[in-house]
């Protein structure tokens, strides 16, 4: 199968094989990557472009990393340091990084945006979070998860918090392509958008997926093999509504308690960066205005045995090279 000249954009675009195939190349290149063996033949020379208009730890490396893995240059344009969005139109900036690069990734605000510059750029370009969706965190995520549990088929995914953003979205749309068995634990109107729910349960009801909405933790807790999470206050959300999240989301923070309903064998996950003590300066400021609780997950059970958040986050970078290089035309 060839994803050649293909983009990334959200995980709806892409059929249960293909991710599969994704989730294969990353380990393969994982294995390469461990082995020494080096895997910059066929892309050398190519040129990426990384638009950030938000900020990014996890993401950008990713990318930077795996092109120069991948023997590729890499030009990388801050969230102020560009035309685009300001002075030049999407459409505008894609026609001209499409002429220069091979590749492009954007990290911004509405999904528009990077359909957009797909539809302009006529080159691949690759997703690195939008408002709706973050679909290469998600390969990161399964492909930790294969390797933990060794399959993805009838897993039992919980996510905590706020399930309308990219996070549950994302999330959501990669178990009912996969076959997990997802259930969104929030307050009503945290909960995903009803047209998405339902484009996830006709994709269900051919994997045998299953979704559930729970607002209880406690329900949600109980047989659960993952318990994911993510900031309850998204980047680019003003600081006014922290109070709100945090009174309304509490109750949904992923603690020992929590943990200890699920049993030793369930794993803690997390996109990161999260909140889980007071030694940032936002965790401080959290800390001081709202209480020490006011966090999505507790240090305990981050720092914790169950937690598997690091190797979630190593996995970024090799499904992310696994990205470039099956729609950049890499063989195996
Ligand atoms: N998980 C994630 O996307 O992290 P960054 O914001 O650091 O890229
Ligand atoms: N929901 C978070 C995810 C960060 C990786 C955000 O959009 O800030």
């Amino acid at each position: 199968m060839s994803l050649k000249n293909r983009s990334f954009l959200k995980l709806l675009d892409y059929t249960p094989a293909e991710i599969e195939e994704l989730l294969d190349l990353a380990a393969d290149l994982k294995a390469r990557k461990k082995a020494g063996i080096r895997h910059n033949e066929q892309l050398a020379g190519k040129n990426i472009a990384l638009i950030f208009e938000k900020t990014s730890t996890r993401t950008r490396c990713s990318f930077e990393v795996a092109a120069h893995d991948l023997g590729m240059e890499v030009t990388y344009l801050d969230p102020s340091g560009s035309q685009i969005g300001k002075k030049e139109s999407i459409a505008d900036t894609a026609r001209v990084l499409g002429r220069m690069f091979d590749g492009i990734e954007y990290r911004g605000y509405g999904q528009e945006i990077v359909e957009d510059l797909a539809h302009y750029a006529g080159v691949p370009v690759w997703n690195g979070l939008t408002n709706e969706f973050h679909p290469t965190q998600i390969l990161a995520d399964f492909l930790t998860i294969r390797e933990h549990f060794g399959s993805l088929k009838g897993i039992h995914f919980v996510y905590f918090g706020d399930a309308r953003y990219n996070m549950g979205n994302s999330l959501m749309v990669g178990c009912a392509k996969m076959g997990l068995h997802f259930t969104a634990c929030a307050p009503k109107k945290y909960q995903p958008d009803a047209a998405l729910i339902a484009q996830c349960q006709a994709i269900a009801a051919e994997t045998g997926a299953t979704l559930t909405f729970e607002e209880d933790p406690a329900k949600a807790a109980q047989g659960a093999d993952v318990l994911y999470t993510d900031v309850w206050v998204s980047m680019g959300e003003p600081i006014e509504v922290w109070a709100e999240r945090i009174h309304d989301l509490a109750p949904y923070q992923i603690n020992q308690e929590l943990m200890n309903i699920a049993g030793s064998k369930a794993v803690f996950m997390h996109c990161l960066p999260a909140y889980h003590d007071h030694k940032t300066a936002v965790g401080k400021e959290m800390g001081e205005r709202f209480g020490r609780d006011a966090m999505e997950v507790t240090d305990e059970v981050f720092e914790g045995p169950q937690s598997i958040v690091f190797d979630e986050a190593e996995n970024r970078m090799h499904t992310i090279k696994a990205v470039m290089a099956a729609t950049l035309g890499y063989q195996k």
